[in-house]
């Protein structure tokens, strides 16, 4: 099926568009109240992830009332673990957590690697929200980078420090090898399901980069992001390094067609660090959107001229936070579908 609006593709593939695009991370969740009301219904975050029809609609909701150039998949990047044999329960004003974790070698033994089967539904939520969209906009596919899984599946809930999930680098770094290899297999796997299923784009998610040491980023997380962005060529793919500073200019040699920034990161220093031949991401403070109307529009046109007129897809530096009243957010997007340079 042609695309009606492409616009997100062509910028990430280096072509020339009349307006920079823009989509939000965490646009299909709790800033809608139309999210909650369907949220409401549900017995919990996971059967919504899990029921196809409540994915789907989710998906849409932020291409309806947000007026998004883009929709993403409602899933969460939990689901590789869960899949490799790990599940998890989303507690509500808490985040997520994992009854069984990681210890030792003989654990990482006991789990396998996942097929794209082994997470069906999403799969399956895929194909109907593709059908669904009819055109409108790209679909979004996504999976969270192997460092950030592995960090949960030691931890087994969220941290400020991840210390558990480091002291195993330093303690077991065969092992951690192992296990990163695991999850990096079952990712590729699990993304080109996803190419398959109609997916138009992908991200992947690496929120806890910025705990790691430059070189530990290297070994234990670069390498693996790497191997990901060779296997999986087919469609235009993102890779978000939260609070990764220091591995931009590694990420600017990835096989990948975009780099998401956090809005700690200085947009002309970032050009300069990841080079020309990738389109960039990002990267408004989503704390701006607690701003008022005047704000938010003059600081986002100064976002915009800052990236320059290509390969920029506008978004937010990290996700948007569940207090941000909607129509703030998209105040955000009509500025940047209203802007011409
Ligand atoms: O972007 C989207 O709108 C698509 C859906 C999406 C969710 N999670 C839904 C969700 C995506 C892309 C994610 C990714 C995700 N999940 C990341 C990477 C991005 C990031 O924010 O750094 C991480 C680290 C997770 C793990 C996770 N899931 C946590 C820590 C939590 C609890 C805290 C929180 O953010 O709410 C979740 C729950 C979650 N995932 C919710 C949503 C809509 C809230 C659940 C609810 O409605 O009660």
């Amino acid at each position: 099926m042609t695309l009606k609006n492409d616009l997100i593709l062509r910028a990430a593939r280096g072509e020339k568009v009349e307006r920079t695009p823009v989509w939000l991370m965490r646009q299909a969740g709790r800033v809608l109240p139309e999210y909650r009301e369907v949220r409401a219904k549900m017995g919990g975050f996971k059967e919504l992830v899990e029921t196809p029809e409540f994915a789907c609609e989710v998906s849409i909701q932020p291409v309806d009332v947000l007026g998004v150039d883009a929709a993403i998949i409602f899933s969460d990047i939990l689901v590789i673990p869960e899949a490799m044999g790990l599940p998890y329960q989303m507690i509500e004003a808490k985040g997520p957590w994992f009854e069984k974790t990681i210890k030792t070698a003989a654990d990482i033994s006991q789990i396998k690697t996942a097929s794209a089967d082994d997470l069906h539904y999403v799969i399956d939520a895929i194909k109907l929200t593709k059908k669904e969209l009819n055109g409108r906009v790209p679909l979004i596919g996504f999976a969270g980078a192997p460092w950030t899984i592995f960090a949960y599946m030691i931890e087994g809930s969220g941290s400020k420090t991840f210390s558990r999930a480091k002291k195993f680098l330093y303690t077991q770094p065969d092992a951690a090898h192992q296990l990163l290899q695991k999850i990096t297999d079952s990712t590729i796997n699990y993304l080109k399901g996803q190419i398959a299923a109609g997916a138009d784009m992908l991200q992947l998610f690496d929120s806890w980069a910025g705990v790691l040491s430059p070189e530990q980023y290297n070994e234990f997380a670069l390498k693996y992001i790497s191997q990901i962005c060779d296997a999986v060529s087919e469609v235009p793919m993102t890779v978000f390094a939260k609070d990764a500073q220091f591995a931009r200019r590694g990420m600017g040699k990835l096989n990948c067609s975009a780099i998401g920034l956090d809005w700690t990161m200085d947009i002309a220093e970032s050009r300069e660090m990841i080079g020309s031949s990738k389109t960039l991401q990002g990267n408004m403070d989503p704390c701006l959107l607690y701003s008022d109307y005047g704000t938010i529009k003059k600081e986002t046109i100064k976002m915009l001229k800052a990236f320059g007129p290509q390969r920029h897809i506008a978004n937010l530096g990290h996700g948007l936070y569940p207090d941000i009243e909607k129509d703030k957010a998209k105040c955000f997007v009509d500025t940047i579908k209203e802007f011409r340079f």
